[in-house]
């Protein structure tokens, strides 16, 4: 099959979290299955840098857009994939984040930009292509693109559509004036089109009218469907709950291999396990912590926000470091987060060693490191440093929710019995659950080392690598390519006033 994935993010073009991770290596397992998939991306001078042999496709005068947009072709680095690179100088030839200002708010023109981006990508899915490349499927993610499952869905004949919320919580929510200065079809201002309380909603765009919605795990699926997780949208996620499924993600396991890791310290794999113990002291160094083995050595990467739970973590750390434990941060976000990390790490200076910002291989040493990887978020719709900590032999310490909930198997008698435990798994309401659960880490590596080895190789053993995922995504694709499409949500329509 021939599919066009659109995203606003790949790595390693561009990434601020885990949907540049998936769109940089499900296209490439894809391909191994014998499709083609050609990436859309916005051309961020990032992008333009990275991208292998990128030349001037073609020009696209789309509506509402003062000046042709260019489509430049290139190729992502060291794979078979196509890059459709969308060159709009006026929206995207920026440093630095591709949604946020250097001060943190958003881009005022966040919703023409990605308006935009929708645009081409809807004619280069009519075959706006100089060599007549036409997809059987448009394959969407989260809201960046949820304009073009919606104008896709005005046409009589086009592509199939799915739309992959890797995120509820962003929604591109914009007043409803720009609807009308977006010039977008009068008839997609409705309840069962953009329209969400009086505001223009590019997610309920994607969420309504394509195709088919796919999340990031079976259970985030479920999760999305309530009050709790559906951010005022569940409503409509349980109207379309026949046409609503989750595929778990799987990772890039050639990127992230402790065997062939060139960020490591000592490579080494679930034969050469004790080689582990040299990059826990070369991180410890690194970091400016005590060399000490017999200390418990937990990690985190990730965005500082809300999302991650991470406050719970710092709310905990003087109880916590009464306990010979370590703990290694890396991210970056959330101003007021980045000042209460920094302000600990000069208050535990011997158990935390703390990074801000952003640093690739740094992520890489600090999973190959640590004992435990601890993530208490609040919601996680897939969640990859769990798949990656599994893979390192560093156990995964993760809240009963979203894919973190489909991906790790807590420990107890029966999962430690039949060796299928493969981490802890909690439920992370307050600081004190986090204190909790990593004292329960720690008796575990203080004690009988015959059952922390045993969980830890388990875990090594599970394979999260793309070809399962890939699979069921050709499934999805083939039913949908096959299917009736689905038109709009809900019949008959409900026309709202235009704005
Ligand atoms: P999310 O997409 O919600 O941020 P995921 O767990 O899916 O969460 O993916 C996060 C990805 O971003 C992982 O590859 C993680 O290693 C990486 N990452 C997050 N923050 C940083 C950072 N500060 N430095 C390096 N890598 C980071
Ligand atoms: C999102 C989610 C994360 C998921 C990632 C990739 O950013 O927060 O849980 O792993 O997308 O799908």
């Amino acid at each position: 099959m021939n599919i066009l994935y659109c995203t606003s993010e790949a790595y390693p073009l561009i990434k601020t979290g885990g949907l540049a991770d998936v769109a940089g290596s499900l296209p490439t397992a894809l391909n191994h299955l014998g499709n083609e998939v050609r990436i859309a991306l916005p051309a961020y001078p990032q992008a333009l840098e990275r991208a292998i042999n990128v030349k001037h496709l073609t020009s696209l005068h789309l509506d509402h857009t003062a000046q042709p947009v260019q489509v430049l072709e290139g190729r992502l680095p060291d794979s078979d994939v196509s890059l459709y690179l969308i060159d709009s100088p006026a929206h995207f030839a920026r440093d630095g984040n591709p949604y946020l200002q250097p001060d943190g708010r958003e881009w005022p023109d966040n919703a023409e930009r990605f308006a935009t981006f929708g645009r081409a990508v809807v004619a280069l899915a009519n075959g706006a292509s100089e060599d007549g490349w036409r997809p059987d499927l448009v394959h969407c993610n989260d809201w960046q693109t949820g304009l073009v499952p919606a104008l896709l869905a005005q046409q009589a004949q086009r592509p199939a559509t799915l739309f992959t919320i890797h995120n509820l919580s962003y929604q591109g929510l914009f007043p409803a004036d720009t609807f009308s200065r977006l010039g977008l079809p009068p008839s997609l201002w409705s309840i069962d089109g953009v329209e969400f309380y009086n505001q223009l909603s590019f997610l309920k765009g994607g969420i309504a009218c394509a195709d088919h919605v796919s999340t990031v795990s079976p259970t985030y699926a479920r999760e999305i469907c309530t009050p709790r997780f559906g951010y005022g949208l569940e409503g409509l996620l349980q109207h379309r709950a026949d046409r609503l499924s989750g595929i778990l993600n799987g990772m890039d396991c050639s990127a992230w291999n402790p065997r062939t890791d060139p960020h490591l310290e000592q490579n080494y794999d679930v034969h050469r396990l004790q080689r582990k113990a040299f990059n826990k002291a070369a991180l410890q160094r690194e970091l400016g912590l005590p060399v000490d083995a017999q200390t418990l050595l937990i990690g985190y990467v990730g965005r500082l926000v809300d999302q991650k739970g991470i406050d719970l973590i710092i709310d905990v750390l003087e109880r916590l470091f009464h306990h010979p434990v370590q703990l290694a941060i890396l991210g970056s976000g959330d101003a007021a987060l980045e000042r209460r990390i920094a302000q600990a790490s000069d208050r535990f200076p011997k158990q935390l060693g703390a990074r801000i910002g952003y640093d690739e291989g740094l992520a890489h040493r600090i999973e190959a490191g640590i004992d435990c990887f601890l993530m208490p978020s609040r919601f996680e719709p897939c969640g990859l440093n769990q798949l990656y900590s599994l893979r390192y032999g560093s156990v995964p310490i993760v809240n009963r929710t979203g894919g973190l909930a489909d991906s790790v198997i807590d420990l107890d008698d029966a999962s430690a019995q039949d060796y299928t435990a493969t981490g802890l798994t909690f439920d992370a309401e307050t600081p004190d659950d986090v204190l909790e659960v990593c004292l329960r880490a720690l008796r575990l590596y203080r004690g009988a080392k015959v059952d922390w080895w045993k969980l830890v190789i388990t875990g090594m053993k599970q394979d999260f690598c793309w070809l399962n995922s890939a699979t069921q995504y050709m499934e999805l694709y083939r039913q949908l390519r096959s299917a009736e499409p689905a038109g709009t949500a809900t019949t008959p329509p409900q026309k709202a006033a235009l704005p």
